[in-house]
């Protein structure tokens, strides 16, 4: 970048390197596996073989006599304590640990608690368990029948395994558009069950302190503050007596939003034992028992005229849920899915049922590279939509053309009742289209037919919902949805920020940096980002979903501009002139038409303490809460040429062109880091994640040998685009696009890469689309070799 480029750009759109890269780098960050605290004791977890069984006895003496076994926790001797259950982020009960039954493979059932690690894991083998083991379910149709076995007997309201029934959008109105249209497309699908699979499994080490009481916790926490509050209400401790930090985490993902009864055990353990206790979760542990994503079955029909108009939407979610709900979605509805489901385009009238149902499985539901359910719900729409262009005979590129909200018409209000802020979906699907070479390649792909080679060429569009709240839509638990900075500038000239959200490998130390530098003109390097402590940072609501920057961004752009206006009033008093002659350029405040006499932001600083006028407070900082207006819409389009060898079913991605739209960039190469993850986790489900489970109940995928997560090897390359339509309401004009988030939608990926293989000949096969099954489709069709 030039000089000029910098000066005109400012801190926004600059690609920054990493501030934390330079501690990761060299093995210095510091993750809960590298806390170790003087008299720390050690936690290995005892989990049911069974998917369901009543337990009748727990044996726990010969664990308890090997040496170095310092206590075995049982959910008996939780109960004692009343915290044998516990609540989740959804509103719903998890055991703890198990008493009367296991409600799933992997479930929590006893804890050693031990001076060695080893000793503590030796130790599970010699507690004997009882279990008469029950009668098994394993999908949420099956569960949702008359004679399926009750899992939540433990809840006495609870008469069958409906979790939820939710509905949006106008029933009536959709049955008239069903009426009056002439075509009528249908659509069935699963999106199967993943796991967000952290790099970095779950861990804590819970340090209660006899003497004063206060619970130091460091754990793998996405949302410490929201933890510390549900940490005082499981345990009655009292608030101010318990700090969370949540130190340097190894990815997130949505898998680290839920509490665990692995942090609750280990934290009374140690107010129970007076020592540190750590806990260390393996990789098993992580992919049987915590947060896995999707797993959601849809059907539903698209209604259009016979021209191609878009003129209703019907659709019917059943997600498998596990055998709680835990799934940190917001308690009103089903934010997320029910706010774009009707995906880019104009459709009138829509009306969309979601149903959830308890099985035996882990919990969860989490926000894994999307917001609340919306990766379910863009991979529907889009499917339908391919699905209308494959038997209307359409060119799939012109049917959304024909059918997206015009830019002029935002803020549109959904049929489901939604306000999109801003998009403009033509300009990204142009982009794509030119990039990939849309029609040359069809006209490639009809001469690669002519010679026997299978070229399929899908396209994807999609919007995405992200940022959450505001407040007055949405709380966790009856937590408001908002986010914090805390700005305070010392004398020098330099800063510390501290947020209530919290990185797991987003990047926050440099992009809320370089927010601060945009606003106030003191460089990255000068502000220290802190983050995830609560005894240290303001109250937040923690980051997924890709709300950090849709939320603490726009708190510290706010808080920056306050400190602004405080500057402005020391600057008029260092060069004795009135506040409204003063200009702001980056970094100083100078004199109308005298740019000589300015006081740099640095100097206005060093004045705030030791030069300020009579009458005006010490000190520069400030804090803001911010509650954003509305959530942000980013979209994009993408493309996939994929070529299928008819001999072995495999098939290469040939060329990938993803255009997205987060509005203003904060960090170009940041955003294009989380893009090539999002795809990258799309290609990762179409190609070979699958956790699954037999009839009994024992998870298929609990380990990286069966189940298969890409890497770099296998991925292919992506080429990016961009258009820029800015948020009308963040103060920078920037939408999210996190970690655990939408542009690099996965589920975009996926849609673009089935749209391919069914312009190649290849249709109805379920993800992930190994060889043998793409293989048995090409035979089905009568194009395999
Ligand atoms: O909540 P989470 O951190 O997962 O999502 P996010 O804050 O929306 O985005 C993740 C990273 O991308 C952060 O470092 C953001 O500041 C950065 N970003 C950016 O540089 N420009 C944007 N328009 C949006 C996000």
């Amino acid at each position: 970048m030039t000089a000029a480029e910098t000066e005109q750009k400012g801190w926004l759109g600059r690609s920054v390197k990493r501030k934390e890269d330079s501690r990761f780098i060299v093995g210095r960050g510091n993750y809960i596996e590298d806390i170790t605290l003087p008299g720390m004791l050690y936690m290995s977890i005892l989990r049911s073989p069974f998917a369901h069984a009543t337990i009748n006895s727990i044996d726990t003496s010969r664990a308890a006599e090997l040496p170095g076994v310092v206590a075995v926790v049982t959910g008996e001797l939780l109960a004692e304590h009343n915290l044998a259950w516990m609540p989740t982020l959804s509103g719903d009960t998890q055991a703890v640990l198990a008493t009367d039954k296991v409600r799933m493979q992997g479930q929590e059932v006893a804890c050693v608690i031990a001076e060695d690690p080893y000793v503590a894991h030796d130790a599970l083998e010699l507690i004997d368990v009882d279990y008469d083991p029950l009668p098994v379910v394993t999908t949420p149709q099956a569960a949702l029948e008359d004679d399926a076995p009750l899992i939540r007997d433990d809840k006495e309201e609870q008469a069958d395994n409906r979790v939820y029934h939710w509905e949006a959008g106008d029933a009536e109105a959709t049955d008239q558009a069903f009426a009056e249209a002439d075509r009528v497309v249908e659509l069935v699908t699963h999106y199967p069950r993943c796991h967000p699979a952290p790099l970095e499994c779950c861990g804590c080490v819970a340090d209660v302190n006899p003497a004063t009481g206060k619970a130091t916790i460091y754990m793998t926490s996405q949302a410490p503050h929201a933890h510390r509050t549900v940490f005082a209400l499981v345990a009655g401790l009292p608030e101010q007596n318990i700090q969370i930090i949540s130190p340097d985490i190894g990815g997130g993902f949505g898998n680290k939003v839920p509490v665990y009864p692995g942090y609750v055990v280990a934290t009374a353990a140690s107010l129970l034992l007076g020592r540190p206790v750590k806990w260390i979760e393996d990789r098993t542990g992580n992919l049987i028992s915590t947060g896995f994503a999707r797993d959601f079955y849809m059907d539903g029909k698209l209604a259009l005229s016979e021209d191609g108009t878009m003129m209703g939407l019907r659709v019917n979610m059943l997600s498998d849920q596990g055998y709680a709900f835990a799934d940190a979605q917001p308690s009103k509805f089903k934010a997320g899915l029910f706010h774009i489901v009707t995906g880019s385009y104009a459709i009138p009238a829509a009306h969309v049922v979601t149903e959830g149902a308890y099985t035996n499985k882990a919990p969860g539901g989490v926000a894994y590279r999307c917001s609340f359910r919306v990766t379910e719900a863009s991979y529907f729409i889009e499917r339908l939509v391919q699905t209308a262009a494959y038997e209307l005979g359409i060119d799939p590129a012109e049917l959304r053309r024909k059918n997206f909200i015009p830019p002029e018409d935002f803020p549109y209000t959904s049929a489901t009742g939604f306000e999109y802020d801003s998009g403009n979906y033509e300009a990204a699907l142009d982009q794509a289209l030119e990039r990939v070479g849309y029609r040359e390649l069809r006209e490639e792909q009809k001469l690669a037919r002519a010679e026997g080679r299978l070229l399929g060429i899908g396209l994807a569009s999609f919007t995405e919902v992200v940022g959450a709240g505001p407040s007055r839509q949405y709380d966790i638990l009856g937590i408001k949805m908002f986010d914090s900075a805390e700005l305070r500038v010392h004398p020098t000239g330099k800063a510390i920020l501290k947020l209530g959200v919290k990185s797991q490998g987003q990047g926050h130390e440099t992009t809320f940096a370089q927010i601060v530098a945009h606003e106030l003109g003191i460089p990255p390097e000068d502000v220290t980002v802190q983050e995830g402590d609560t005894d240290n940072t303001p109250y937040g609501l923690g980051t997924y979903a890709s709300r950090s920057t849709p939320t603490a961004g726009a708190a510290t752009s706010v808080a920056a501009r306050k400190v602004r206006d405080k500057a402005r009033k020391l600057a008029a008093h260092l060069l004795e002139a009135a506040e409204d002659d003063l200009e702001w350029s980056e970094g100083k405040f100078s004199v109308k038409g005298a740019p000589d006499r300015a006081k740099t932001i640095q100097e206005i600083a060093f004045a705030a303490y030791t030069d300020h006028p009579e009458g005006m407070e010490a000190g520069l900082e400030a804090v803001n809460y911010y509650d954003p207006p509305n959530m942000t819409y980013p979209f994009g389009t993408y493309a996939v040429v994929v070529e299928v060898d008819r001999g072995t079913g495999r098939w290469d991605v040939k060329k990938v062109v993803a255009v997205d739209d987060c509005g203003t960039r904060i960090n170009p190469m940041i955003v294009e880091g989380q893009i090539m993850g999002g795809l990258t986790e799309g290609f990762g489900t179409a190609a070979m994640e699958l956790i699954t489970f037999d009839e009994s109940g024992n998870c298929i995928g609990s380990n990286f040998t069966d189940y298969l997560l890409p890497t770099s090897w296998e991925t292919p390359s992506f080429e990016l685009g961009e258009t820029v339509t800015p948020s009308p309401h963040h103060p920078i004009g920037a939408k999210g696009v996190g970690e655990s988030a939408t542009v690099g939608s996965p589920a975009a990926f996926v849609n673009a890469v089935i749209d391919a293989l069914a312009h190649a000949g290849i249709r109805n096969v379920d993800m992930p689309l190994t060889p043998d099954k793409v293989w048995g489709a090409l035979n089905e069709a009568g194009l395999a070799e």
